[in-house]
C-alpha cells in the first residue's frame, strides 16, 4: 500500500432542497483532485455528506407534514443520485445523523464540557432562523441578519458556550506558522484583521428551542448546536470516537478542506479551537473557493432562478459540464455562470479544440497505415517543440492541480492540445502521404500525434474521466499507458496498436442567440404577419422578404489552417476563426484550391447552417463561392476583421 495519502472533504450540505450548480462545482473539484492524486499514486480518502439537523429542516419538514427524517432521506437520495451523476467517486457520504456520527458529537461534547472549555450559561442576542444563526445587537445590519439581509428575532434561553478566546493566540500563532493553512492568501488577511484580531467571541453550542439535533446526553432539554455537531464530520467520518473502522491515524489531519468562502470563517476559527481543544492536529489547509454567481446576482431559491445541474447534464453531458464549471472558476474568485458560455467552451474547446485533434489524427492513421499506429522512423526539428511541451505539461498540471487552480491546469492541458493541432498544420501530413518516399516521416508524424493525445488523455482523466476513457479506446490504450509515470516520457504509446474509430466526442451545438432571440421572434412574427395578409399571388414567385433573408447569418471568417480531408479527395477541412468562436468546415473545393493557398483568406461564412457529417468530419457552417461553367472563386472580403457581420 502507498505511503503517501490525501485526504479531502467537501462541506456536507444542507438537504433543504436541491442542490444547484454552485454545490455541484465543489464537489467535482473535489472530485477531480482525488482523481488526480490517486493517478499520482497517492492512497486518497474522499469525504461528502449531509448536514441534517437544525431549526430550518424541522421547519421546512413540519411544513411538508412528514417527520424531519423521513424528510432529509428523501432529498439526501435525491444529492447522492446527483453525485452519481456527475461522476463523483466519494469513498463516504456521511450524514449528521448516522447514529456512529452522533455518538462522536456526543462524546466530544462531553469530553470538552468535562475539561472545562464549555459552560452553561443564558443566551440573549437575535437569531436570524434561515441561517440558523445568533447574532449580537451590533453585530446586525439595518437591524437585519448580516448574511442574508432577513430580519431577525429576539432569543433568549438556557445555553451552552464554548471558550473560543482561550484558544485565540494558539490559532494565531498557528495560523502565522503555517502560511499555507488558509488559501487563498486573502481569505486569510479577511480571517485574521475581520475576526480573529478585534477578538473571538464564545460561541453558543446548544438549543432548547428545538429537539431536530444530536441530544446533550447529560442535559436533556438541550440540542448541540450547528457548527458543532457539522464540522466534526470530518473525524467522526474517520472514527473518532465511536465504532467504526478507525481511520484516523492513516488519513488525519485532512489534507484539505475545500469550502465555499461563506463557511471559511467556520473552518479557520471555529474547527481549529476545537480540534485544539479535542488535542488533535490540525488541517494542512482550508481552501476557501468563490461562488458562482448568475449576472444578476447570487442563485436563490426564493427568486427561484437556481441553475439545476441534472438538466444541464442531460443536455450537455457530464464532462461538458465538468470542464465548464472548472475552467471558468478562477483561483479563489467568484465566476458568472451563463449557459452561452458553456456552449462556447463545448464548441470550442471540447468539440472543436480537442474533439478535431482526435477525429483528424484518427481519420489520417485511418487513411494512410490501415488504422495501425505506425513505428517511428525519424525525428525532425519540427518535432522538438511538440515533444518537449509535451514532456513539461505533467509538471506545470501538477503544480496547478496541487494549488487546487483547475482552470490554469485545464490552461496548460489545452495549450498542448492546441499545439499538437498546430503542429498538424505545420507538418500537413497530407502532403507527406502523397509521396512514398516521405511515409517514414509520416509515421513519425502520426507517431507523435497520437502520444501527445495519450499524454493528454491522461492528463484530463482526473477532470473529465468519461471523456478519458473513450479517448483511451480509441487510442486502444493499455492501462499501464494511462498511468501517471507513463507520461513523464513522451514515446510510451506502444507502436503497431490498432485504432478504434467512434462517434464525434463531443458534438457542436448550436449557439442559441438567447438575446436576440425576442428580436427575431418579433422580425419572425412581422414578416409572417404581412406574408399571411397577402394572397399567394400577391407574392411574385421565387421572391423573399427581407425578414427571409434575415434569417441567414453571414459572417467574415478568416481560415487559419486547411487539409484534405483524410477520406474524401474532393473535400477539404477549413478551420476558420469568426470573431472569438473557431469553426471546422468541410468543403468540396479541394479541385480548386491547395489548402495553403487558403490559409489566411478572409471568407463569408453562412453561420447558422445545421452542422453535417461529411465523410466522417464535422463541417459547422459553409463558405461562400462564386460558381461559372468549370471555375470556382471562394467570395472573399478585404480589411473587416474575423467575425463581422455580411448584411
Ligand atoms: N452545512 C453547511 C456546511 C457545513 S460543513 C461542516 C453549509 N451547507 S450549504 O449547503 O449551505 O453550503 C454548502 C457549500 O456550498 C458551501 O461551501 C457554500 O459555499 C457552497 N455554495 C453554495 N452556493 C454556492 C455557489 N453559488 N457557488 C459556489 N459554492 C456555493 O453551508
Amino acid at each position: 500500500m502507498s505511503e503517501k495519502t490525501f485526504y479531502i472533504t467537501t462541506p456536507i450540505y444542507y438537504p433543504s432542497g436541491n442542490l444547484h450548480i454552485g454545490h455541484t462545482y465543489t464537489t467535482v473539484a473535489a472530485d477531480t483532485i482525488t482523481r488526480f492524486k490517486k493517478l499520482q499514486g497517492y492512497d486518497t480518502y474522499f469525504l461528502t455528506g449531509t448536514d441534517e439537523h437544525g431549526q430550518k429542516i424541522e421547519k421546512v419538514a413540519a411544513e411538508a407534514g412528514v417527520a424531519p427524517q423521513a424528510y432529509v432521506d428523501g432529498i439526501v437520495t435525491g444529492i447522492k443520485n446527483l453525485w452519481d451523476t456527475m461522476n463523483i467517486s466519494y469513498d463516504q457520504f456521511i450524514r449528521t445523523t448516522d447514529p456512529e456520527h452522533e455518538k462522536t458529537i456526543q462524546r466530544i461534547f462531553k469530553k470538552l464540557y468535562d475539561q472545562g472549555d464549555i459552560y452553561k450559561s443564558n443566551y440573549e442576542g437575535w437569531y436570524c432562523t434561515p441561517c440558523e444563526s445568533f447574532w449580537t445587537e451590533s453585530q446586525l445590519v439595518d437591524g437585519n441578519c448580516p448574511d442574508c439581509g432577513r430580519p431577525v428575532e429576539k432569543a433568549a434561553e438556557e445555553a451552552y458556550f464554548f471558550k473560543m478566546s482561550k484558544y485565540a493566540d494558539d490559532l494565531m500563532k498557528y495560523i502565522e506558522d503555517n502560511p499555507h493553512f488558509i488559501q487563498p492568501e486573502s481569505r486569510k488577511n479577511e480571517m485574521v484583521n475581520n475576526f480573529i484580531k478585534p477578538g473571538l467571541q464564545d460561541l453558543c453550542v446548544s438549543r432548547t428551542s428545538f429537539t431536530w439535533g444530536v441530544p446533550v446526553d447529560f442535559d436533556p432539554g438541550h440540542v448541540v448546536y450547528v457548527w458543532i455537531d457539522a464540522l466534526p464530520n470530518y473525524i467522526s467520518a474517520l472514527g473518532y470516537l465511536n465504532d467504526k473502522p478507525d481511520l484516523m491515524e492513516k488519513y488525519w489531519p485532512a489534507d484539505v478542506h475545500l469550502v465555499g468562502k461563506d463557511i471559511i470563517r467556520f473552518h479557520t476559527i471555529y474547527w481549529p479551537i476545537i480540534l485544539m481543544a479535542l488535542k488533535l492536529p490540525l488541517p494542512k489547509q482550508v481552501y476557501g473557493h468563490g461562488w458562482i454567481l448568475l449576472k444578476g446576482g447570487k442563485m436563490s431559491k426564493s427568486v427561484g432562478n437556481v441553475v439545476d445541474p441534472v438538466v444541464l447534464v442531460d443536455k450537455y453531458g457530464v464532462d461538458a459540464l465538468r470542464y465548464h464549471v472548472l475552467r471558468e472558476m478562477s483561483y479563489g474568485s467568484d465566476g458568472v455562470y451563463n449557459e452561452d458560455l458553456l456552449v462556447s467552451h463545448i464548441n470550442s474547446d471540447l468539440a472543436n479544440d480537442l474533439g478535431n485533434l482526435l477525429s483528424r489524427t484518427l481519420a489520417m492513421t485511418d487513411k494512410y497505415f490501415g488504422g495501425v499506429i505506425p513505428t517511428q522512423r525519424e525525428t525532425e526539428d519540427i518535432d522538438t517543440e511538440l515533444i518537449a511541451l509535451a514532456e513539461k505539461t505533467p509538471g506545470i498540471v501538477s503544480d496547478y492541480m496541487d494549488k487546487l487552480d483547475f482552470s490554469r491546469a485545464l490552461e496548460e492541458i489545452w495549450k498542448l492540445v492546441s499545439r499538437s493541432n498546430k503542429y498538424i498544420d505545420e507538418t500537413q501530413p497530407w502532403v507527406l502521404g502523397k509521396s512514398p518516399e516521405k511515409l517514414a516521416r509520416l509515421a513519425q508524424v502520426m507517431y507523435n500525434l497520437t502520444e501527445s493525445l495519450r499524454i493528454v488523455t491522461v492528463l484530463i482523466s482526473a477532470a473529465m474521466p468519461e471523456t478519458a476513457r473513450k479517448i483511451g479506446e480509441q487510442l486502444n490504450c493499455p492501462a499501464d499507458c494511462l498511468s501517471w509515470d507513463s507520461i513523464q516520457k513522451f514515446g510510451g504509446y506502444p507502436e503497431g496498436l490498432k485504432i478504434e474509430r467512434c462517434d464525434a466526442l463531443f458534438p457542436r451545438i448550436e449557439l442559441e442567440k438567447k438575446a436576440e432571440q425576442p428580436v427575431k421572434e418579433a422580425k419572425a412574427e412581422k414578416a409572417k404577419k404581412e406574408n399571411d395578409s397577402k394572397t399567394p399571388e400577391e407574392l411574385p414567385e421565387g421572391l423573399i422578404t427581407i425578414d427571409d433573408f434575415a434569417k441567414v447569418q453571414l459572417r467574415v471568417a478568416e481560415v487559419v489552417a486547411c487539409e484534405p480531408h483524410p477520406d474524401a479527395d474532393r473535400l477539404l477541412v477549413l478551420q476558420l476563426q469568426v470573431g472569438q468562436e473557431k469553426r471546422q468546415v468541410v468543403s468540396g473545393i479541394a479541385k480548386y484550391y491547395a489548402p495553403a493557398d487558403l490559409v489566411g483568406k478572409t471568407v463569408i461564412l453562412v453561420a447558422n447552417l445545421k452542422p453535417v457529417n461529411l465523410r466522417g468530419l464535422e463541417s459547422n457552417g459553409m463558405i461562400l463561392a462564386a460558381t461559372k461553367g468549370k471555375k470556382l472563386s471562394l467570395v472573399t472580403v478585404d480589411g473587416i476583421p474575423s467575425g463581422g457581420k455580411v448584411s
